[in-house]
């Protein structure tokens, strides 16, 4: 039963229940005009106090496309954060209000102290360099729409694996699925926190290889999942410009990869994958971006128990 649950973590709800979801995100994606009025009468809020493009977007576009509204901020300043407010007091106020809300923060954490003082959902969409749930309920669609599959496949992530909060909550669902090995390709300075491997991947005896490279693994990946080093959780600017081309995908590494392979990323994107990719049918990042908003306005519709 997802109805009035959080999404803080992506282990917070079941391999079921996240089947759920999917399968009225492809209903939906299906026959979208069965489901325009599911959520009339209904209110989302968008706390966006970092920026944001797909997520907040897509969550405001499933809001409208299920026929419900969309109320919030995506420039804190200009509510009574700005005032000193603390989370716990804005999310009990918004409550009043909104019957589901959805909380960018750059502090890892912030949505769950959120969701302790809240009467109705609320929906982690990035906390810090922690995780971001929704982006990977959009990622595991996008690999089941385009593989068939979670399981089974050699799925390397490359770039910023340090503050690369998708890569970090990619890892933990997909590791509940088996036969799934990683790779895991960064620069030293940007290698996944030690709890992303203790936590995520030893425990579970899920195998992984860390490499500096990618030109060495490409041929062995069924996905490659490319981020862009996270400028704005860098203390010091000359690191970030040491690091911030140490990957770029383009079609001469593409060249030695499967057939089949997909190239996801999250976006946004800077430098890491060249345009000259986009045509490519393998680029699935903006489908992905597009199965975002399928995916959300099935969490949506589930959580607030209308469907
Ligand atoms: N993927 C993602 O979170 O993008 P935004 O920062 O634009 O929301």
């Amino acid at each position: 039963m997802l109805k009035g649950r959080h999404l803080i973590d992506p282990m917070d709800f079941t391999k079921d229940e996240i089947q759920e979801i999917f399968d009225l995100a492809k209903e939906i994606m299906e026959a979208p005009e069965k489901y325009h009025r599911l959520c009339e009468g209904k209110l989302l809020a968008a706390l966006f106090y970092e920026p944001s493009t797909r997520t907040r977007f897509s969550f405001e576009a499933a809001m409208l496309r299920l026929g419900g509204r969309v109320i919030g901020f995506s420039e804190p300043n200009s509510s009574s954060v700005s005032k000193g407010e603390s989370i716990a007091d804005t999310i009990r106020t918004i409550g009043c209000y909104a019957d589901i809300a959805v909380m960018r923060h750059p502090k890892e954490g912030a949505p769950r102290v959120a969701s302790m003082h809240s009467e109705i959902p609320v929906i982690n969409a990035g906390d810090g360099g922690h995780q971001h749930p929704t982006q990977t309920l959009t990622d595991l669609l996008t690999i089941l729409m385009a593989k068939g599959s979670l399981s089974n496949h050699r799925i390397g992530l490359c770039g910023d694996l340090k503050f690369g909060r998708t890569v970090h909550s990619l890892v933990k669902a997909l590791s509940r699925y088996p036969n799934n090995k990683f790779i895991l390709i960064s620069p030293k300075e940007l290698r996944a926190p030690d709890y992303v491997i203790k936590e995520s991947l030893e425990k579970n005896n899920i195998e992984y290889l860390e490499v500096e490279e990618i030109e060495n693994v490409i041929e062995e990946l069924d996905i490659l999942y490319m981020t862009r080093v996270q400028k704005e959780r860098f203390f010091n600017e000359e690191d970030y410009i040491r690091l911030k081309d140490r990957f770029i995908l383009d079609g001469n590494k593409l060249r030695n990869s499967k057939k089949d392979i997909i190239v996801l990323h999250p976006l946004p994107r800077v430098n890491e994958i060249a345009y000259e990719i986009d045509k490519d049918p393998r680029a699935y990042y903006f489908k992905q971006a597009k199965y975002g908003m399928y995916a959300r306005m099935a969490l949506i519709a589930k959580l607030l128990g209308v469907a």
